[in-house]
């Protein structure tokens, strides 16, 4: 389905299922705009009129358990990733956990919420936003880029879109096999900054250290001369 304009596509459909109301798994909600758009770690999501994708798709993974959450964000991230990357080769990274990076830009990234039920992941709502088409981003998102600014040519929003999907459906079903470890290097392998010296903050301090790992529960493995800590996106930020 796609709306002129919405609050949020991720809140629209959980609304919907809120209401019990039967949504087939696979489902697409797109919009031309979002007017409450959300990111990661509360922040909003900014994206010029009918330039970008802002979709959300429903997947019903009740084979997954809450403690493989992070598979499903695997999988999400390498779909994007796989349909982006005959367009863009490879500067293209997945940032830690699920952005999509060209060199040290943004390109776009993903929010993605689980309902459980039980111990099972009953629906997930994959939000994804990719910046496309849009060529001028606000100073206070200096770090963005698009395909566009990129290649220099529009390209057609529901190709991508299919590409995306066909992509994300591919990794879901290697996890539906049960080749979570296929999945797992994979995406360690795609990582932004992963086995490079590089500086990061926590909790005020500055430090370098070497991205070594993602733990099956989504934490970052990052090794400081030999010691090895492990943190959640509340407790890291990535500096140079
Ligand atoms: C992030 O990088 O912080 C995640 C951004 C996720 C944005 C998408 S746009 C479609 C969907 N609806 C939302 O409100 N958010 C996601």
């Amino acid at each position: 389905m796609s709306l002129k304009e919405v609050d949020s596509t991720n809140t629209f459909l959980k609304n919907i299922l809120s209401n019990s109301k039967p949504v087939p798994d696979g489902t697409v909600i797109m919009a031309e705009t979002q007017y409450a758009g959300r990111g990661q770690r509360d922040n909003t999501w900014h994206a010029e009129p009918g330039k970008n994708l802002t979709f959300s798709l429903l997947l019903k993974p009740g084979f997954l358990s809450a403690q493989q959450q992070f598979d499903l964000t695997r999988a999400v991230s390498l779909g994007v990733y796989d349909a982006l990357y005959p367009l863009l080769r490879d500067s293209l990274k997945i940032k830690w956990p699920n952005d999509i990076y060209y060199g040290d830009k943004k390109l776009g990234g993903m929010l993605i919420e689980n309902i459980l039920q039980g111990s099972q992941i009953k629906n997930a709502i994959i939000g994804i936003g990719l910046n496309v088409n849009q060529e001028n981003f606000p100073d206070n998102a200096a770090n963005a880029t698009s395909i566009k600014k990129i290649l220099q040519r529009d390209y057609e929003l529901k190709n991508i879109l299919a590409e995306i999907c066909n992509h994300i459906e591919a990794y879901y079903l290697h996890l539906k096999a049960g080749r979570f470890e296929y999945v797992r290097n994979i995406y360690l392998s795609r990582l932004y900054w992963l086995n490079e010296q590089r500086q990061f903050k926590s909790n005020g301090q500055v430090f370098e250290g070497v991205i070594k790992n993602v733990e099956d529960n989504g934490l970052l493995v990052i090794d400081q001369n030999g010691g090895e800590q492990a943190y959640n996106l509340k407790e890291i930020e990535f500096l140079n």
